[in-house]
């Protein structure tokens, strides 16, 4: 047993002599909290006995995997760090020989350059993990689109995030919002919180954006939702690098389960690359024949972008489930929509308004509220299609089965 592993502290180090590994790892992993980086910055065929001292859980290492002095070096590390130490080998030269390679030498995860934060951080909680620890899992980005103004996105998003946030917890998972209305989100004010994501520092250093600055620009709900949100700029005319949102939709994968976003309505030069990686994709609309309509040619623009991994579907706020004689009904809505149509939520005023009002989630307002328990059969049922094997498939999981099946069927 290793010094470290005595107390609650995770011990991560790091071998390299590529600078821009060394800062992003220093970046993803400050030390403190329970937490130690120690990075040795040579190149691995010049590490030698100090490897010995390092002590650690998991040991990164880069090195070449096109070279055998390299594999010999490898060796040598994995056996001065001790059986107990993980390894976690990162290479820019990969070749089916050299995974072969890897696996035989039992490292616990190896990565190719150039990589995700994400995946680094991954890979080094999950070798940084105690025994009984669940691994952690990919996370689920849910991205929330308005077919028209005002019909209920970033109160649809919010409260996605919120029943995630709940049903993640029991998990082990955790939920964060991104409201990428830079200019004029309005999570931040639905929740009664200060947006703290202070985009002039970052515009044009993206890469400047790390583990410790993104924990400054996070801001806490009282319900344990984080949300990333920008204060109000009303009077700048402001254009975000698609970079800016690569990297924060990266770092905040690494650290997060469940990512929901609240996007802008304009189509924005980054608006496919987050299209193209979320896992479910909601166009929000209202129960007009125009929104309706826009929210059909959204879909159907969306699916030429993105391809066939998009599942984009249309969510229905404010649907009135009385037959009325003028107007749209739910059929129609059902109908126009066909396989498109992910469900509605009813119209519930002073409900949605009590919440925004407060700043607090609907269930808050009124528990087993008409529009929490219809947004939760739809994000659920898709959480089901999803979710890790292990979840627990409980009420409202079986109803969203049911409906799911139904929809299918
Ligand atoms: N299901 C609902 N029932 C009644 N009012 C709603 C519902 N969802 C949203 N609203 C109200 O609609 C208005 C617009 O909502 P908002 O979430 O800001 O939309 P968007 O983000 O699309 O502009 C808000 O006043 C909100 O309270
Ligand atoms: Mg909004």
């Amino acid at each position: 047993m290793s010094a470290t592993s005595d107390t609650n502290e995770r011990s991560l180090a790091l071998i390299s002599d590529d600078s821009a590994l060394v800062a992003m790892t220093k970046g993803a992993f400050p030390t403190g909290k329970g937490q130690v980086l120690q990075v040795i910055e040579k190149n691995i065929q010049n590490v030698g006995a100090e490897v010995r001292e390092l002590n650690c859980t998991a040991l990164i290492i880069d090195m070449d995997a096109s070279k055998v002095t390299d594999f010999e070096q490898l060796q040598k590390i994995k056996r001065m760090a001790g059986p107990a130490c993980a390894l976690i080998v990162v290479t820019s030269n990969f070749s089916p020989a050299a995974a072969r390679i890897l696996i035989q030498l039992k490292v616990s995860d190896f990565l190719i350059k150039p990589l995700q934060t994400s995946d680094l951080v991954r890979a080094c909680n999950n070798a940084l993990k105690k025994p009984g620890e669940e691994a952690s899992v990919e996370p689920q980005f849910l991205a929330f689109m308005p077919a028209s103004g005002g019909v209920g996105t970033t109160s649809m998003a919010l409260e996605t995030a919120q029943i995630l946030n709940k049903y993640g917890r029991k998990l082990g998972r955790t939920t964060c919002v991104v409201d990428l209305n830079f200019q004029h989100g309005s999570c931040a004010e639905y929740l009664d919180i200060e947006p703290r994501f202070d985009i002039s520092e970052i515009e044009n250093a993206p890469e400047r954006l790390d583990r410790q600055l993104l924990d400054v620009m996070l801001s806490k709900h009282s319900s344990g939702l984080s949300v990333i949100a920008a204060p109000n700029q009303p009077s700048e005319m402001r254009s975000f690098k698609a970079a800016l949102v690569v990297r924060l939709l990266d770092l905040v994968s690494a650290y997060f389960d469940y990512v929901v976003i609240d996007m802008p309505r304009i189509w924005f030069p980054w608006t496919d690359t987050v299209l193209v990686g979320s896992n479910r994709l909601f166009v929000v609309a209202d129960m007009t024949v125009p929104s309706i309509r826009h929210a059909r040619r959204l879909v159907e623009v969306i699916s030429q972008k993105v391809g066939n991994q998009s599942s984009a579907k249309v969510l229905v706020n404010r649907m009135d489930m009385r037959a009325t004689g003028s107007g749209l009904n739910a059929k129609d809505v059902e109908e126009a929509l066909g396989d498109w149509y992910a469900g509605g939520i009813p119209n519930n005023y002073r409900l949605v308004r009590d919440a925004v009002d407060r700043g607090v989630p609907l269930e808050e307002i009124e528990a087993g509220n008409n529009v929490t328990g219809a947004l939760s059969r739809i994000i659920l049922a898709d959480q089901a299609d999803i979710a890790a094997p292990t979840a627990q498939k409980g009420g409202l999981m079986a109803m969203g089965r049911n409906l799911l099946m139904r929809k299918k069927a």
